[in-house]
């Protein structure tokens, strides 16, 4: 792995390696201890986070590195200097270089301009770091290869790199959406077969998880109102989560839209693992630093 821009662009043996490599970190907080001392890690957000921003700076400072943490109004990426030259010249301060940004392709020119590898912490295409986090949480519960995991809700960057991971795993990968939110078709293609787009909110039938995220992601505040009333019969509640399998876990990236894509209910019901899945970003940021730099 050179990059890690989508889990699209991952073989299957890379993945299970991350996800492998995840639950060693997960066992234990010293495991990789200053493993990537004396390495120098950028972090930058053109939006705004909070688990994936506090994750990767525990996970790097964990492993020994030193993080950078930057933001848009600072480096103005295509405004007050190119992309390719924001990648020629950090990449001379930096071994590796991890950033969210809106548009997928600036991460994609930044990969072509700089030697450090690049990481996506979240673009408009895909969000590879939470799905690390997911395939963990999801193994916790039940082999990935074993599960059929329903994705409710926006076809969006974290429903992308979910059924990408969950396809490539092995796993049965439904997504749920109303008409004109499907998943990109580019990705569909590429995983034909494994994953399957309904319409209908009961496809949840048999489910072992069921996942959601918000109805309008960042940058698509505009579409709030229009969102919400074409997603209205798409919220997970807790009737939907008892349409699944009797022990089917619950999750969500986070942060939650609480009664707009999913009810308070739900999200604190007793099968959710909301919590251990934000937990399991910061082991699966160490694996996937480690992977990269190690
Ligand atoms: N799930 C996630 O990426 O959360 P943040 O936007 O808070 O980083
Ligand atoms: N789909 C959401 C995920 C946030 C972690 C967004 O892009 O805003």
């Amino acid at each position: 792995m050179n990059d890690l821009l989508g889990i699209a662009d991952l073989d299957r043996a890379t993945l299970e390696r991350l996800v492998e490599s995840s639950t060693r970190f997960r066992r234990s907080r010293d495991y990789g201890k200053g493993a990537l001392a004396g390495g120098r890690i950028g972090l930058f957000f053109e939006k705004p986070s909070t688990r994936t921003r506090v994750s990767s700076e525990v996970a790097a400072v964990e492993l020994g590195a030193y993080p950078v943490v930057l933001g848009q109004t600072e480096v103005g990426l295509g405004s007050r200097e190119s992309v390719a030259d924001v990648a020629r010249v950090l990449d001379r301060y930096l071994d590796l270089i991890a950033m969210r940004v809106f548009d997928h392709r600036n991460l994609a020119e930044m990969a072509e301009y700089a030697q450090a590898p690049i990481v996506n912490l979240l673009s408009d295409l895909e969000h590879p770091c939470q799905a690390v986090a997911d395939l963990l949480t999801i193994s916790e519960h039940k082999p990935v290869a074993d599960s059929v995991v329903t994705y409710v809700g926006d076809g969006n960057n974290v429903c992308h790199s979910l059924m990408m991971g969950v396809a490539k795993l092995g796993g049965e990968m439904r997504v749920i959406c109303p008409p004109g939110y499907e998943p990109n078709q580019d990705l569909l293609a590429q995983v034909v077969g494994q994953v399957t787009v309904f319409s209908d909110p009961m496809a949840v039938d048999g489910s072992d998880v069921i996942y959601t995220d918000v109805w309008a992601s960042m940058g698509q505040e505009a579409e709030a109102r229009q969102r919400q009333e074409a997603f209205g019969d798409y919220q997970v509640d807790a009737d939907m989560l008892g349409r699944a399998r009797t022990d089917a876990i619950f999750l969500h990236c986070l942060p939650a839209h609480r009664g707009e894509e999913v009810t308070d209910e739900v999200v604190d019901h007793p099968r959710s693992r909301v919590f251990d899945q934000a937990e399991n970003r910061l082991h699966s940021m160490k694996a996937i630093l480690l992977d990269l730099l190690g």
